[in-house]
């Protein structure tokens, strides 16, 4: 397969899913109650954002205001269009950039599915913390390994932690966890379902093939293995 390609099915499994992430209605609610702010004129920031679902929902909840920002240009443009249709373009800016550049603090700061914006997990908490005002909240969500991964499933993945491990990098990072929680195995299955229905659509046997293979990775190799963990901390 060419990267052209594969950029495509990337696109289409993008464009059919509410989050990129295994993310159900219920704990996407959970996590918003969780990032309730103290203060008023708290602002959020979401690095790497996607189509920007989850920070308008925060931001929608509190009548807060916030920016993310997503260097993958349809996604920004999906973003700003569902910010338009409910009236938060004044409220929520959405930037096409390259989210490693981003240098201003906010109250609420998430980050999901997108530590590789700086490395790995440690160097991602790293940077949340510079960017998480004092007394504010983050939100780190992210994959780990649940259970020893094969050699194929490594080889995808790469190096991940374990959740401990995971929980102590945020606290080396300068954060308490005020909660810490994983996706179920059926938020998994919901999103690769559902991440593979975009896929299909494009209707092609070649896009067939890919969504067979990608289910098949799944099936007999990081489902249950693979975890994704939510940590909601502050800075200690
Ligand atoms: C797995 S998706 C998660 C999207 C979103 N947070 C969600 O949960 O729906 C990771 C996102 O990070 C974005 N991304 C990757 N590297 C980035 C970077 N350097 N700057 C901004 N966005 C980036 C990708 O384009 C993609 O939309």
């Amino acid at each position: 397969m060419t990267e052209e390609e594969l950029k495509v099915y990337l696109a289409a499994a993008a464009a059919g899913i509410d989050y990129n992430a295994p993310l159900s209605e219920h704990r996407a609610a959970d996590v918003v109650r969780r990032l309730e702010p103290a203060g008023a004129g708290w602002r959020a920031l979401d690095l790497g954002c996607g189509n920007g679902r989850l920070l308008m929902r925060l931001c929608e909840t509190f009548g807060i205001a916030g920016d993310g920002v997503e260097r993958d240009v349809a996604e920004g443009e999906r973003a700003r269009q569902r910010a338009a249709e409910r009236g938060l373009s004044t409220r929520v800016t959405f930037h096409s950039d390259d989210a490693a550049g981003w240098r201003r603090p906010a109250e609420l700061v998430l980050n999901v599915g997108a530590g590789h914006i700086w490395g790995d997990a440690g160097q991602a908490l790293a940077a949340l913390r510079r960017l998480t005002a004092p007394g504010g909240k983050a939100l780190f969500a992210d994959g780990f390994y649940r259970t020893a991964p094969d050699g194929r499933v490594r080889e995808v993945f790469g190096e991940l932690p374990d959740l401990p491990s995971l929980a102590r990098a945020a606290v080396d990072a300068g954060f308490r966890p005020l909660h810490i929680a994983e996706s179920t195995v059926a938020e998994w299955d919901d999103f690769e379902s559902d991440w593979r229905a975009g896929i299909e659509r494009l209707g092609t046997p070649a896009a067939r093939s890919f969504a067979d293979q990608r289910r098949d990775e799944y099936l007999s190799g990081y489902r249950g293995v693979v975890g994704f963990g939510w940590l909601i901390l502050t800075p200690s």
